[in-house]
Parts: C-alpha cells; structure tokens; sequence
C-alpha cells in the first residue's frame, strides 16, 4: 500500500464547533498567546494557564469529530495513512484514525513538572488541574502542551515520515508557526502534494490547493486519490 501522510491543524476542527487561533474571533484574539500558551507565561502566571486548558478541556466534551475527520479514517483502506496534527484536541483518535502523533501535544494529558516522561491521561469528570494538583508523587503537574518557546519533541519522526510520504497532504493550517509550517518541503520530488484551506495561506507552486472547507475538500480529496481503485 502507498503511504499517505496528512498533516493537520485548528482549521480541520473547526466545523466541529473548536475555534482556531488566528481567524477572525480565534482564540489568540481572546486569550493573550504569550499568557496562556508560553513557557513565561507559565512561569509568570501558572493559575492563568491551568484555568485555559480547564476550559479547552471542558468545551472538547461538548464536540464531536465531522467528515474530514472521518474521512481520512475511510482513506485508511485505501493508503497506509499516517496523521500528524498539530491539534491538541483528540477528535483524530475519537473518529477511529489509527496513526497519530501529535506535534503540540494532547488537551487530555497533563504531566509531572519534575519528570516529563510521567505523563497522564484526564478522564471526565475529573478534567480540572491547578497550581495545587499532584501527581501520585506528590508533584506539581502542568498541561502536556507544547509552550512557544519550548521544542517540539516530535518533529523528527514528523519528518521522517513526510520523506517516506507517496502522498502528502496538508489541512486546514495558516502554516505560521515553525517547524510544523516547514513539514512539505521534506517531501520527496515528484510526490503530490494537496492543501485544503478556505482561506489558503501563500505556498510553493508545487502545492495543489483545495480551496475549500475541510469537509468539503476531504470529499474532495478522496474522489482525487481513489479515481484509480
Ligand atoms: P490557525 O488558527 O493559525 O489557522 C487556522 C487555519 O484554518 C487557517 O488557515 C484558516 O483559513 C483555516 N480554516 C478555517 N476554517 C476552516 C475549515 N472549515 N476547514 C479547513 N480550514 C479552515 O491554526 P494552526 O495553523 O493550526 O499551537 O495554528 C498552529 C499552531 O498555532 C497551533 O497548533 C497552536 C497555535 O498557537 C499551540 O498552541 C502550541
């Protein structure tokens, strides 16, 4: 089976109700990105943090995975298919995607502050931490969030797995923020490469650009790739 590698951000749940960052009414206009989303932020005000993430964690219950979602699950029978989102959410792995590695990590995990491979996972109703939360160490926790200013662990096997891509896709991404912006220029020559966006940002001519929302260039998308099958 050829392998599809599809890479996703905010905009490929945003027809499931969770807002994006940098549109109109996104939520870095109602948040202060440097507060809620920094490593100084997290330092200079922890409760401010901790209290976001309550609430992202909180509105995830209300939302479900749409089409685009499910229709990369449905490409699975067709490509050995890889995700690599840049979502915190888990509408990926709700709609039954086998293959996911989250960039900037996961809303439902929280993590110790004094060993970061202690990783844990929040179930409902126990979905609030705080600057006074433990572990079963007794240490503080944190949101398993990738902070700007911190590195982004997972953008080796991220790489990797665009170079081994027969098929690369990209959705619903401003392609602002590095490195995850950068992941299409490691595809090999002559691999078709499509980018599904409403509103697309500038890309390398190289590009297809399904100028669509997602459900919408998903549907798309899968009569493009399985005209032959
Ligand atoms: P942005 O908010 O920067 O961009 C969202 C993209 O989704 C834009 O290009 C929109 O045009 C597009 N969009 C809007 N509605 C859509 C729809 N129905 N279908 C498809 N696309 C649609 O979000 P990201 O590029 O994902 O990081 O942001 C990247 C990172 O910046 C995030 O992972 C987050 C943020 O700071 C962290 O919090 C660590």
């Amino acid at each position: 089976m050829k392998k599809l590698v599809v890479s996703t951000g905010a905009g490929i749940s945003k027809e499931s109700g969770v807002s994006t960052f940098r549109d109109a009414d996104g939520l870095w206009e109602n948040y202060p990105v440097m507060d809620v989303a920094s490593a100084d932020g997290f330092r200079r005000n922890p409760a401010l943090i901790h209290q976001f993430y309550n609430e992202r964690r909180h509105q995830l219950q209300t939302v479900k995975p749409n089409a685009a979602h499910l229709g990369l699950v449905e490409l699975e029978k067709y490509f050995d298919t890889y995700i690599i989102t840049q979502n915190v959410d888990d509408l990926h792995e709700r709609a039954g995607s086998k293959n996911i590695l989250h960039l900037h990590g996961e809303l439902m995990k929280i993590r110790s502050l004094r060993d970061e491979s202690r990783v844990y996972t929040l179930t409902p109703p126990n979905l609030d931490t705080s600057v006074d939360t433990r572990d079963k160490y007794g240490d503080p926790v944190r949101p398993h969030i990738v902070f700007f200013q911190e590195a982004v662990p997972n953008i080796e096997p991220a790489i990797e797995l665009v170079e081994q891509a027969d098929v690369f896709v990209v959705i619903g991404t401003s392609l602002v923020v590095y490195p995850a912006a950068g992941l299409m220029h490691y595809v090999r020559s002559g691999v078709p490469v499509y980018y599904i966006d409403p509103k697309p940002s500038p890309v390398p001519s190289f590009v297809n650009v399904i100028a669509e929302p997602a459900t919408k260039g998903v549907a798309r998308l899968i009569e493009i790739l399985t005209k032959d099958k």
